[in-house]
């Protein structure tokens, strides 16, 4: 183990951090360790602006004036089917996509097991601990503070609030490893012509009370700004939208790229679209609220207009995971970039 870490320490010393990432979760997938874990989030986090990022090719598969509009609905297709065509197909010319049955429910189940953990440690404030569910790395920048707040509002709003995934290094590590099994990382760096990168802002972790309060309509290119390429993988680890118990996912699929006018009329914030102004988009992108299963994963990108689902009816906590995924030479700095 010191040996391994003095090892990876050498290689980033070379400026060869892509080799010192590699070499940390080789030896932490063959034995799970907490060191490890918090130092391939440090890691992540330092390689991404010490290293060149290149612009892709003109050629990306998103090219947006390539893309033919498709029917106003989502693209439905089955985990056999995902490669780089139809996610272009799906995000560009449907507005979004779904994919059946894209992870396992045997690694849905472990990753609810880890959302718990890390938000248990996160009330203990095991942070302190060499703990792997509860870490601030030095190279992060703030932190959401809702579960340490003592404001009884405050820790309410966690009922449908977040956790950074780098908060919680075993959880990160595992969803690499995951998202790597699906074969997102070639799929992506095809999809976009130059290698993906994720981010500490949007990589969120999610566990949402039935009772939480009603939340808005939005695209995330509102707040995000739309100067890069991105796509959001949203992966429901809970039955949950149409028919079930658990809040899914109320979707416009958009099929153009513009940022709809905020605030106004029916808006809940300032970031939010106003109800009349959704009436009207829904003339030309009919509401579609899915049906998802745990492990079907929805894709779309920062012009997408959505909200989550809630309802009186629901009953059931709904855990997610949200990753945003962005064209490594484009991506916001405030979003704060890591290496995927
Ligand atoms: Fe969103």
């Amino acid at each position: 183990m010191e040996r391994t870490l003095a090892l990876a320490e050498q290689l980033t010393a070379n400026g060869q951090w892509r080799e010192a990432v590699d070499l940390l979760a080789e030896n932490n997938r063959r034995h799970r360790d907490t060191r490890l874990e918090r130092k391939l989030v440090d890691f992540r986090l330092q390689a991404h602006s010490a290293m060149d990022w290149p612009q892709g090719g003109a050629n990306w598969a998103g090219t947006w004036e390539e893309a033919r509009p498709g029917a106003p609905e989502l693209l439905v297709i089955e985990a056999g089917d995902f490669n780089a065509q139809t996610l272009a197909e799906g995000v560009l010319a449907h507005g979004a996509l779904i994919v059946r049955g894209l992870v396992d429910r045997a690694v849905t189940d472990e990753l609810i097991e880890y959302i718990d953990n890390t938000i248990e440690a996160r009330e203990r404030h095991d942070e302190a601990h060499d703990s792997p569910w509860d870490y601030t790395s030095p190279f992060m920048e703030g932190r959401p503070n809702k579960f340490a707040s003592k404001d009884e509002k405050k820790r309410a709003k966690v009922k449908k609030g977040s956790i950074w995934v780098p908060e919680s290094p075993r959880t990160m590590q595992r969803l690499i490893e995951v998202y790597e099994s699906i074969g997102l990382r070639s799929i992506l760096t095809e999809y976009f012509a130059e290698p993906p990168a994720l981010s500490v802002r949007k990589w969120v972790l999610r566990r949402i009370a039935p009772d939480s309060m009603e939340a808005g309509w939005h695209q995330d290119g509102k707040f995000m700004g739309t100067d890069y390429n991105s796509v959001n993988m949203w992966l429901p680890l809970t039955e949950c939208g149409e028919g079930a118990n658990a809040a899914g996912m109320e979707i416009l699929p958009v099929q153009s790229r513009e940022i709809f006018e905020t605030g106004g009329e029916g808006a809940a914030f300032n970031w939010t679209v106003g109800k009349p102004v959704v009436e009207e988009l829904k003339k030309r992108w009919p509401l579609a609220h899915p049906h998802f299963n745990p492990g079907d994963a929805l894709f779309f990108d920062h012009f997408n207009l959505h909200r989550t689902a809630f309802g009186e009816h629901l009953t059931e906590p709904r855990y997610a995971v949200e990753s945003w995924f962005f064209a490594s030479s484009g991506i916001p700095a405030k979003q704060m970039p890591l290496l995927f």
